[in-house]
């Protein structure tokens, strides 16, 4: 069986909306999430995080769950609007929530990560223009610091943003996503402040001399050209920028992607928010670098596509419920081209996993296929391991059944399954399976999920 270093971490993540609901409870204020999600016709369903998996108050059991699937950390993230629920209001015991559950997880031996802005704006930000806004930076700043020094001393790994990307483009770009903005000009702006407010987090984090890691995770997509034309080559360098290197390269080589703002100046009016000196601060040196990978992209050239001249086409792998392509070389190419491009930085994947149309049956979830996507996915994990690849850990999206976004309830991630009705927990047979890769710390065979029980 080929082995995992010793010490690798095995995890699983959540995020707060997703999962805790008690959205009135402990003096926490509005997010944009609940504002996106009460407006009728932007999620599906009508579905919305007020009660969600009810995490909030069943914390304990679901750290049981963790503690007997065996894994040395969990990544979940705090809600910012429990900490500054309202314009001027710093609430420091809307954190009692998360001081629990941080100690209950040290005292089963799991390691916190904690993510401190998985997408959660507070509304009153929001409604002095969000992410759109510089000042929003330094609300960010303020929020850092409460957060370092009200759980510096029970956090060893923090992730300053989850998938900035998401949090810009489809939030104030596409406008699937809260605040459900439909303005570039506003997105290329809310990019920017997002990464210049994870440099400042990360310089206050030094400052305070915190004995953590810190760092940033970013949702990576490698990409395939369609043909071997040379425009479907120039077609995936475009797709490349836009979704890879503009967050990459000012994290790592403190510049944008300058070819990629000329590319859509026709649609921001110009990208104008960079001032000087904040490419160094966004460049801060990092820890490591978390990685969202779920599946790939392929594409050709098109003309008639006004942002990039891009189209995208369907590869030929089988697909998730999300309809997403199944590639797990994809994760091998993409880690291996971070290693080429950025140095051989620290990485750990802090999301990967698949939806997939689960039933209970007799008191169980067949879930053969979650297991076939994760037992191929740290297949190539280990692959780039074995070259001599800088993987220090890996977390499974998710824990749990959750809110998916805009998907509502319709889409289960998780390896432990949630009813929804009684919000009880039954573990899926990739939950088992995992239980046993992490016991062996190896790859254990897809087919022995059969037994893992
Ligand atoms: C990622 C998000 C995470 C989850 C997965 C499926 O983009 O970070 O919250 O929704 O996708």
């Amino acid at each position: 069986m080929r082995k995992f270093p010793e010490g690798f971490v095995w995890g699983t993540a959540t995020a707060s909306y997703q999962i805790e609901g008690a959205w009135r409870e402990g003096g926490r204020g509005p997010s944009i999430w609940d504002t996106f999600s009460h407006t009728p016709g932007k999620v599906l369903h009508g579905h919305n995080g007020d009660i969600a998996c009810d995490h909030y108050h069943r914390y304990q059991d679901d750290v049981r769950l963790m503690k007997d699937l065996g894994i040395s950390s969990y990544r979940f993230s705090v809600a910012w609007p429990r900490v500054m629920p309202e314009k001027g209001r710093v609430w420091v015991k809307g954190l009692d929530f998360y001081k629990r559950l941080a100690t209950e997880l040290l005292e089963n031996g799991i390691r916190p990560a904690v993510t401190m802005y998985h997408w959660d704006l507070p509304q009153w930000i929001e409604d002095e223009g969000g992410w759109n806004n510089r000042d929003t930076v330094s609300r960010f700043e303020e929020y850092s610091e409460i957060l370092f020094s009200e759980l510096g001393d029970l956090v060893p790994m923090w992730i300053t943003h989850n998938e900035p990307w998401c949090a810009s483009i489809l939030g104030y770009g596409v406008g699937v996503h809260a605040p459900g903005l439909k303005d570039w000009r506003r997105a290329y702006r809310a990019a920017h402040h997002l990464l210049l407010s994870h440099g400042r987090a990360v310089r206050l984090y030094r400052a305070l001399g915190l004995r953590g890691e810190i760092g940033i995770t970013l949702n990576l997509t490698p990409i395939y050209a369609a043909t071997e034309n040379p425009e479907d080559a120039a077609a995936v360098e475009r797709q490349d920028m836009f979704q890879n290197r503009w967050f990459l390269d000012p994290l790592f080589k403190a510049q944008y992607p300058e070819a990629l703002f000329r590319r859509v100046d026709h649609v921001t009016g110009g990208f104008d928010a960079v001032k000087p000196g904040d490419l160094d601060v966004i460049a801060a040196p990092l820890d490591f670098l978390g990685v969202n990978y779920y599946t790939r992209a392929v594409v050709a050239d098109d003309p008639s596509d006004p942002l990039l001249g891009i189209r995208h086409l369907p590869g030929e792998g089988p697909r998730t419920e999300m309809d997403w392509e199944v590639y797990p070389d994809g994760l091998y190419d993409l880690l291996s081209r971070l290693r080429r491009d950025y140095g051989n930085v620290p990485i750990y994947i802090t999301e990967n996993g698949a939806a997939y149309d689960d039933r209970v049956e007799n008191g169980r979830v067949r879930d053969a296929e979650r297991v076939a996507y994760l037992a191929s996915h740290f297949e190539a994990a280990h692959r780039f391991l074995e070259e001599g690849g800088n993987l220090r850990g890996y977390y499974v999206w998710s824990l749990m059944d959750n809110f998916e976004w805009a998907f509502g309830y319709t889409k289960r991630f998780g390896i432990v399954y949630v009813d929804y009705d009684t919000l009880a927990r039954i573990p899926k047979d990739s939950y088992f399976w995992y239980q046993r890769v992490i016991r062996e710390n190896g790859l254990v065979p897809a087919e022995t999920a059969e037994t893992a029980r």
